[in-house]
């Protein structure tokens, strides 16, 4: 297992889309091990593969440290199938450092994806499970939580963390 290197907006394998997961491998169950060891890492409580430089659908997620009776949760190829409800709540995201800002998402979502074995699962979430599947997934379409905001709020975000950049903050 390695701890790998977070790529950071605005790299550009954060904004293309994902590859599906053809057959959950030997290298696919080696990534996943290092994609977890990287979020349990960095710390944070989702990782999407594109976020470590793998341009494949595939995401990791541990909100146990918020929210206790969670496990560990791995998908690839997740699809969000059932959305319902609106919620404002603050995010931010491994990618973008030191940026939080309000984003809406939906308040409930049922996700269909593999499992670690190649099994067809399908997960519940609401809260802030919810909200971190919607992001994980995001990322596999090229979108980060910046890209939800509205435009005054973009542009003020891109001045801020380019300048921020810049410095070497
Ligand atoms: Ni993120």
């Amino acid at each position: 297992m390695a701890v790998l290197e977070i790529r950071k907006y605005p790299e550009e394998v954060l904004k293309k889309k994902a590859s599906p997961v053809k057959e959950i491998d030997e290298a696919v169950r080696r990534l996943v091990d290092d994609m977890v060891e990287t979020m349990y890492a960095a710390p944070g409580i989702g990782l999407a593969a594109p976020q470590v430089g793998v341009s494949k659908r595939i995401v990791v997620i541990d909100i146990s440290s918020k929210e206790e009776e969670f496990p560990l949760i791995v998908l690839a190829n997740p699809r969000i199938i059932e959305a319902e409800g609106l919620v404002d709540s603050e995010e931010g995201c491994l990618s973008v450092p030191q940026y939080t800002s309000v984003v809406k998402r939906a308040e409930r979502v049922i996700v269909k994806g593999l499992d670690i074995k190649g099994t067809p699962v399908e997960i519940e979430g609401t809260g802030l499970l919810a909200r971190v599947l919607q992001h994980e997934i995001d990322h596999l379409d090229g979108v980060l939580f910046v890209d939800r905001l509205s435009t005054i709020k973009k542009e003020f975000f891109k001045k801020r963390y380019l300048k921020a950049v810049k410095a070497g903050y």
